[in-house]
């Protein structure tokens, strides 16, 4: 759609690390900018979104190293991994590309070289802390080491936790490298610095004119108030990175060309596509520029950043919108909790949409905390997305398709309605552009309430009985699944693939425009379950499959042969810890379903005289009735473990990848019940 209005808008969301997968916190940022970027896309505007990983820095190279691989065999793997846990969550990037990427680097060089010239370079001699072992300078992170305060040992390199005292690695007492235990020696280096000072009052005129939050333009003061210093943007060989111009051996801080990956990322979809990347970026670009960070970021974002794009004569963000960060049951996501949940573990057991809509919820336009309670969410998702939006549907669908052949009517039963309804666009519009998404939910589940309402005093299905009251059947019914799509339209940003299934369900594709409009005489389809309810046991299953033991996730875990596999072989144990196991034969003598449970059975195993039950995740690749009879291995002496149907008294041993392909190990004949495994 072209028109005189349409806006020019890059959007932009963080550049996850190539180190980690994705989890429920990054998620938020990617479905609230998603959000945004779907609306203004309905709304006919030309908009593009790129992201990136995050490629660079000490903790990529380090953690390929510690895998054996090289850091760009990892940050390829890493990066398919991300895209695909993206795509599955429906967010709607335009280009996911990487900040090792020439483009990058390109413009890093650029922007560099610029800074220079201008005399915005600037060189110092520092003494930092080197790991003489490693030959390398260590992060502060890589130092650990007693509390030059209070004198709490295995305390970080830059903080306690103890005490809270904040202080710089080479105040602190006995340090040691997390990376090779040795001690570190200090070491003088030449590093090179980016002269921030130099551009505060266009930084503090950019805070003023913008349309910054509120929050974040009282930081920005803060910071002010400080004094701004210069930024240490160097790091010494060896480090994964791009090689500073004219330097050698010097490489680019990770977050030099972190946020220069924005520009590389939207270059290589321009080349791609054939998109002008000048109109965007040029100094005096009428495009639009936004990015979606977390609030842990903020500095960077809207002090460097504006500066380097300023000193290097390209535009400055339009805004930069922070956000909170997200806790899970009111505490920070957890991993022995089994709360800090990966994209990946919770797409195994829930719909996306269900989180795309719990956010959207609770999302306002300032960077306050966002609690993910699951209890709460269960309960929101189920009373409104299920109970109220597409409840309206199939309330009224079966009425249209079995008496009306699928005909809407072309009578309006309750004009007054229909016109509340219709009229809430505008305001809804207004309520996305300003990213208040929970308040527009809360319209829009508000007009959902009065639909239902309408519809309980309608009571069609009494109306139905009657031979006379035909018309209004088919008037009434057709009203309602009228509504239904206008807030299906108000909903597609939020929810793209239900508004995908009820285009199908509607025949009518869902535009922003369509709001103002209901359908005449036009024939829908018939109706299917749009939307499952969300499902208490399939919550606790993502739980307990994010639950890592502390001990586990302390010790460093060995990789599988395969350089990404991510499910690497546990921390080394002693002799004695498995000389602890008692292996028992076993017989099942039978072997049942559980009732709502997706992957156990229940077995009743024979281990010579004594009859154990346990419960084992092996549903998906067996029938109980293939297991009665069979041999398999147990873990004999493992303590009773209360589940939610009942006690498991043991463990029976399985190999395989998963899925169907999950093999019982099935001793040699002979071996006897009871028995014990050497
Ligand atoms: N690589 C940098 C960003 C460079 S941008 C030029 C980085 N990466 S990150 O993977 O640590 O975080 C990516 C984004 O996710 C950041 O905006 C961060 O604030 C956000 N979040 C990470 N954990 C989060 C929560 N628990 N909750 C909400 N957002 C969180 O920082
Ligand atoms: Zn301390």
């Amino acid at each position: 759609m072209q028109s005189s209005n349409q806006r020019k808008i890059l959007v932009t969301c963080a550049l996850p690390y190539a180190n980690g997968s994705i989890h429920l916190g990054h998620l938020l940022e990617h479905i609230q900018t998603d959000i945004w970027v779907r609306f203004q896309r309905m709304r006919g505007h030309e908009t593009y979104f790129v992201c990136a990983d995050d490629a660079h820095g000490t903790p990529i190279m380090l953690k390929a190293q510690e895998l054996g691989v090289t850091p760009e065999q990892m940050i390829a793997g890493v990066r398919e991994e991300h895209m695909a846990d993206f795509s599955d969550f429906f967010i709607s990037f335009d280009n996911y590309h990487t900040t090792h990427s020439d483009e990058n680097r390109a413009f890093a060089s650029e922007i560099y070289n610029k800074l220079k010239e201008k005399g915005h370079i600037k060189t110092r001699t520092i003494s930092q802390l080197f790991d003489p072992e490693k030959g390398m300078f260590l992060p502060d992170r890589f130092v650990k080491g007693t509390c030059p305060k209070c004198k709490s040992e295995d305390e970080n390199g830059d903080s306690c936790d103890n005490c809270g005292a904040t202080y710089s690695p080479t105040e602190v007492i006995n340090p040691r490298s997390v990376i090779s235990g040795a001690t570190p020696v200090l070491r003088d280096s030449e590093h090179y610095f980016f002269d921030l000072p130099a551009f505060e009052q266009m930084l503090k005129d950019w805070t003023t004119g913008g349309s910054l939050q509120e929050e974040m333009a009282n930081k920005l003061n803060e910071w002010f108030e400080q004094g701004l210093q210069q930024w240490d943007i160097s790091r010494d060989a060896p480090y994964f990175g791009f090689e500073i111009p004219g330097a050698p051996g010097k490489f680019f801080y990770v977050w030099l060309d972190a946020p220069i990956g924005y520009m590389g990322a939207f270059k290589n979809l321009c080349d791609r596509e054939n998109i002008d990347f000048d109109t965007y970026w040029n100094e005096n670009s009428d495009a639009e520029l936004y990015h979606f960070i977390g609030k842990d970021i903020i500095y960077f974002h809207s002090l460097f950043w504006p500066a380097m794009l300023e000193g290097a004569n390209y535009r400055k963000p339009t805004s930069v919108y922070a956000h909170g960060f997200v806790t899970v049951n009111g505490a920070k996501m957890s991993k022995s909790k089994g709360t800090f949940i990966k994209g990946r573990t919770y797409l195994d057991h829930l719909n996306p949409e269900y989180l795309r809509y719990y956010y959207a919820a609770k999302l306002t336009n300032r960077i306050d905390d966002l609690d993910l309670n699951l209890e709460d969410f269960a309960q929101r998702v189920n009373s409104d997305l299920v109970g109220k939006v597409v409840n309206i549907a199939s309330r009224c669908a079966s009425f249209i398709s079995k008496r009306f052949d699928g005909m809407l009517s072309a009578n309006v039963e309750n004009q007054a309605l229909a016109d509340e309804v219709t009229a809430a666009g505008d305001k809804l519009a207004e309520l996305y552009e300003n990213r208040e998404f929970g308040k527009a939910m809360r319209e829009i589940m508000a007009l959902a309430d009065k639909v239902n309402e309408y519809i309980a005093i309608k009571e069609p299905w009494v109306l139905v009985k009657d031979e006379t009251k035909q018309q209004e059947v088919q008037d009434v019914c057709s009203l309602g699944i009228n509504l239904f799509r206008t807030l299906m339209i108000y909903l597609k940003p939020v929810l793209p693939k239900l508004a995908e299934s009820t285009e199908a369900f509607l025949n009518d594709e869902l535009v922003w425009q369509g709001h103002k409009t209901l359908l005449a005489n036009h024939k829908i389809n018939k109706f299917k379950a749009l939307m499952q309810r969300v499902e208490m046991d399939k919550i606790e299953a993502m739980v307990e499959a994010s639950k890592e033991s502390l001990a586990a996730d302390k010790a460093k875990a060995k990789p599988l042969t395969g350089p990404l596999a991510d499910d690497p072989i546990a921390p080394e144990i002693e002799f004695d810890d498995f000389a602890k196991i008692d292996l028992r034969v076993a017989k099942i003598v039978k072997a049942d379903h559980v009732e709502k449970a997706d992957k156990l059975l229940r077995l009743e195993l024979d281990l010579g005289g004594e009859t154990r039950q346990v419960f084992a995740g092996i549903k998906s690749a067996y029938q109980p009735e293939d297991l009665e009879g069979k041999l398999t291995v147990m873990v004999a002496n493992l303590a009773p473990r209360k589940m939610r149907f009942g006690m498991s008294e043991g463990m029976v041993l399985a190999a395989g990848p998963g899925g169907k392909d999950l093999w019982i190990l099935n001793p040699e004949e002979g071996a006897q019940p009871g028995m014990k495994v050497k």
